[in-house]
């Protein structure tokens, strides 16, 4: 049950953002009021001169995303109350920079659907994406100029670095069925795990941590990313699509070997098929179905589930040696991304 005060300008459909995306973890009270502030301050970040740009903004803040970013950030700061309102520009600034990430991310992959509803690329035109993309990362800037903490600002510069090089490495890795698993990682770390791992150093260094646990939290932060981007490419071969939100079998589509592709294409089954869709040398829709199939078929699935419980574990590792108020909620953060559905 949420005891956090909901918006009460929020939608009248009977759909309710906020509800559906907090409710996607069990966070004790507190941590969901302070999101709750968190997503207040979204709606006033995007207020815009350019009524289109408030409006397609309000749009993407409106989509039902998890929100986990901002939650590490206030989990690592064990919630002190001290330093609330810099965790929330913390936590507006890592959501703001993996928002902006995700609009960038659509465009390029010619995207039609994420969390349910058109994307802005499909819904207002690749331009427009671009700028409100852009308008993102300016907000980004301003709640850092806020924050007014160098520590803050070289972590977000080296972690959009990062993200963007991951970005591009996957770009480059594209149609090729001979990437390593150690390629795999090498992208999914700068791609998806940094920015994990940053939410969680910076609540920490905010929360007055000690340095080895800063370390231990970043860390905590890395294999959660880990985890998180594995379970993605497991569940874009076998989730149910109005379930997941967005298209399924983009991966393979757009050439990427991700982690369940690797393992199906060595699995001891013909690899043909899936090399085929890989490489481009077919698009049909009848040869991606059966590649995708394949590697359902394949233990694929299977091992790709067991890496991401190796590195799950090694997540809950790093908790060990950190004092914390909120290691049951660490912990079953670790458990919910493996075996959620979208
Ligand atoms: C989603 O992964 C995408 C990312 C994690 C990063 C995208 C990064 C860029 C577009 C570079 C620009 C970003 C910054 C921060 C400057 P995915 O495509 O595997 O997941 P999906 O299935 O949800 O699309
Ligand atoms: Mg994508």
């Amino acid at each position: 049950m949420l005891s956090c005060r909901l918006d009460p300008k929020g939608p009248s459909s009977g759909f309710d953002p906020l509800r559906e995306r907090l409710s996607s973890f069990d966070f004790p009270p507190e941590i969901r009021h302070n999101l709750s502030l968190i997503e207040q301050r979204f709606q006033q970040i995007v207020n815009s001169k350019v009524d289109l740009v408030e409006e397609t903004s309000g749009y993407i803040l409106n989509s039902p995303g998890k929100r986990l970013r901002p939650a590490l950030v206030l989990l690592a700061a064990d919630n002190r109350a001290e330093a609330l309102e810099k965790l929330i520009l913390w936590g507006l600034t890592v959501e703001l920079t993996h928002t902006a990430s995700l609009v960038h991310d659509d465009l390029l992959d010619r995207a039609p659907l994420r969390r349910g509803q058109p994307t802005l690329n499909a819904k207002w035109g690749d331009e427009i994406a671009l700028l409100v993309g852009d308008f993102f990362f300016a907000k980004v800037a301003s709640t850092l100029a806020a924050l007014d903490d160098s520590r803050l600002i070289s972590l977000i510069a080296e972690t959009i670095g990062s993200v963007c090089e991951g970005e591009t490495f996957e770009l480059i890795n594209a149609h090729r069925p001979d990437v390593t698993v150690e390629d795999y990682l090498r992208r999914v770390e700068l791609k998806t795990a940094t920015l994990l791992a940053t939410s969680c150093q910076g609540g920490a260094i905010l929360g007055q941590r000690s340095e080895e646990e800063v370390a231990a939290f970043r860390q905590y932060g890395h294999y959660l990313g880990l985890v998180f981007q594995v379970v993605d490419d497991i569940l874009d071969v076998t989730a149910d699509e109005a379930k997941l939100g967005k298209a399924v079998g983009t991966d393979l589509r757009q050439g990427l070997a991700t982690l369940p592709i690797l393992y199906a294409l060595n699995d001891g089954i013909n690899p043909a098929p899936i090399v085929a869709v890989l490489e481009a040398r077919t698009q049909r829709e009848e040869d991606v179905l059966e590649a995708l199939d394949l590697v359902r078929r394949s233990t694929a699935i299977e091992r790709a589930y067991d890496y991401a419980n190796e590195l799950n574990a090694r997540a809950r590792e790093c908790l060990a040696s950190i004092r914390s108020s909120y290691r049951d909620t660490l912990e079953a953060l670790t458990r919910d991304l493996l075996v959620r559905e979208h």
